[in-house]
């Protein structure tokens, strides 16, 4: 990765996890020696927000990993970036591909979140990736092409966007993307930024892999131009998150 972009980790613990076992995951990271050159985000179940924020150390920001995208209203189920705020919590995650295709949750709604969130102040971690099947056919560049245009037409500010390039075929699978696999996606998508957007912001714009990610394949993905960070499933919720933290050291 280039110095000029901080080095981003999320941990995405989705529908994992209680009190007890998130607490003491929480015990783990709070002692451990992580570099502070590294952005670290945990993305909690909405249920239990406030309760990661009370409990982690202020030097790891917490994210929900869904938001609506209007402040209020009758939208039962449903929590607003305003809520999540009134938490102390400064990210969400948007386009999940779990949102888009277990949920089936659209790049339209998703730009649409992402809209609202920016404009209530918080960070986005706005999710894109291919379908296996999407990869088989040769359109893993038009699809996240499109993707992620959905999401840079509701953008005014980047500096508060981090893009994850999630294939879907790695995500819960154990089959990682190569390094070589995931930084040919990740130098097109900011081709994509330059070109569509502007050079400073390709060259600003942090773009992080997701898709099995563990300690071990963490260090030669994090040696790729331009990957700049992980969005972490499963090994976010064990002690091996510390290595992927620290896996510029
Ligand atoms: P895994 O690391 O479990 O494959 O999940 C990746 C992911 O979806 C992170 O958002």
């Amino acid at each position: 990765m280039s110095p000029s972009r901080k080095f981003f980790v999320g941990g995405n613990w989705k529908m994992n996890g209680d009190k007890k076992s998130l607490g003491e995951l929480i015990d783990t990271m709070n002692s451990a020696k992580v570099h502070s050159d590294t952005d670290v985000v945990c993305a909690a179940p909405a249920i239990y927000l406030d309760f990661a924020r009370q409990k982690l150390d202020a030097k790891f920001a917490v994210a929900a990993q869904n938001c609506y995208k209007v402040a209020k209203g009758a939208f039962t189920g449903e929590i607003s970036p305003a809520m999540i705020k009134d938490c102390g919590v400064t990210w969400v995650v948007l386009g999940h591909s779990e949102r888009r295709h277990v949920f089936g949750e659209s790049d339209e709604l998703t730009g649409q979140k992402v809209a609202h969130a920016l404009s209530e102040g918080l960070g986005v971690i706005a999710c894109i990736g291919e379908k296996l099947d999407q990869r088989e056919a040769g359109i893993t560049e038009k699809v996240v092409f499109e993707q992620t245009k959905a999401i840079a037409d509701n953008v005014k500010d980047w500096s508060k966007v981090v893009l994850a390039y999630e294939p879907v075929w790695a995500i819960g699978t154990g089959k990682t993307a190569t390094p070589l696999q995931a930084q040919e996606v990740h130098v097109k998508l900011r081709d994509w930024l330059k070109s569509h957007v502007s050079e400073e912001v390709a060259k600003s714009t942090r773009i992080i892999y997701g898709g099995s990610v563990t300690g071990g394949t963490c260090k030669e993905l994090a040696s790729q131009a331009d990957i700049d960070g992980f969005l972490v499933g499963g090994a976010s919720l064990k002690a091996e998150f510390i290595d992927i933290i620290n896996a510029k050291h």
